[in-house]
């Protein structure tokens, strides 16, 4: 990876090679921690702002509060304190990984002991399943590991251990030669890749799984519902049989790390023409919302503070 200089943890900036844990902290052993992934983008001014920084931020404070996790911060404090870090590490795109977890203390599985820390990291890192897919498309794999059903593990909480269950499906399709994989849930619907939605569309109508299939309520997946929307694409919430991956006209994954990032082929079977209209459509106008050139949308950026404050790293 390519390393930032500073990284915020509990209240103040550090460098970003001193910001290490106990061996003993609580979630490196439980998985009890929470996450988001937010990304900066350059505008057209040369200036840079964060997307959709609010519902990250609220999302977070979600995930939190599901594992009874009481992060010592507000969310307008921890908002802050992330245009903070992508300000002081001067970097014009980057993406950002807020982090909360049950730290050093108590072992043991009830993570209530320990006191919540929260760090917050950014760094340079282009589209997450490779710039050119995003012209390309990827290939995927229908994983033979189910999405954790809510029962089991919930979902819609963005927890380190969730992540334990989409690495086995990522391995398993990288080791058969593939991009990414595609988990289906216990009643064999489509949720979602291992982090991206997954969008289908089919005779103009496009479609995703409800979140009530296992699906997370992605933040680009919402992005690109109301993009559609405002294009006259019909759109429905809808569950996804695998066999409905293979007959599409058009798939596309999205999420904060992957952008809008078509899908070329689904276990062999190649998607559509190969020419992918909508797809290609909704991948310029997430560039455009992205990057401040649709003011419909501009109260989605939030700007980034305009001179780095760096007395506070040590
Ligand atoms: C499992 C999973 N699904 C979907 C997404 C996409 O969500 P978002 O668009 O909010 O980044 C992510 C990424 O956070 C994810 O980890």
């Amino acid at each position: 990876m390519q390393e930032s200089d500073f990284i915020w943890m509990n209240g103040k900036l550090c460098r970003w090679d001193d910001a290490k844990v106990h061996i003993l902290t609580h979630a490196l052993n439980y998985g009890t921690g929470v996450f988001e992934g937010i990304r900066s983008f350059e505008m057209q001014n040369n200036r840079s702002a964060i997307f959709r920084l609010k519902e990250h931020v609220a999302r977070f404070f979600d995930s939190a509060k599901i594992y009874m996790m009481e992060i010592p911060y507000a969310p307008a404090e921890v908002a802050e304190a992330i245009k903070e870090t992508v300000s002081v590490n001067n970097l014009p795109e980057c993406y950002i990984r807020p982090i909360a977890y049950y730290s050093y203390g108590e072992m043991g599985v009830n993570p209530l002991p320990n006191k919540v820390a929260v760090a917050i990291s950014c760094w340079p890192w282009e589209s997450y399943l490779g710039k050119d897919k995003v012209t390309s498309g990827v290939r995927c794999q229908v994983s033979s590991w189910r999405r954790v059903n809510p029962s089991i593990m919930p979902p819609q909480a963005k927890c380190i251990a969730n992540y334990a269950n989409c690495s086995l499906a990522k391995i398993e399709a990288f080791k058969a030669g593939y991009d990414e994989a595609i988990m289906l849930n216990l009643d064999n619907m489509v949720t979602e890749a291992t982090a991206e939605n997954i969008f289908r569309i089919k005779d103009g109508i496009l479609s995703t799984p409800p979140a009530s299939d296992g699906a997370l309520r992605g933040i680009t997946r919402d992005t690109v519902i109301q993009l559609a929307k405002d294009f006259g694409i019909e759109f429905r919430r809808n569950s996804i049989s695998r066999e409905e991956l293979y007959t599409a006209d058009e798939l596309f994954l999205t999420g904060t790390a992957a952008g809008v990032t078509p899908v070329r082929e689904v276990d062999g079977r190649m998607i559509g023409t190969g020419n992918w209209p909508i797809t290609r459509k909704l991948v310029e106008a997430y560039s455009d919302v992205t990057h401040g050139r649709n003011s419909k949308y501009s109260e989605w950026l939030e700007p980034l503070w305009e001179k780095p404050v760096i007395q506070s790293a040590s």
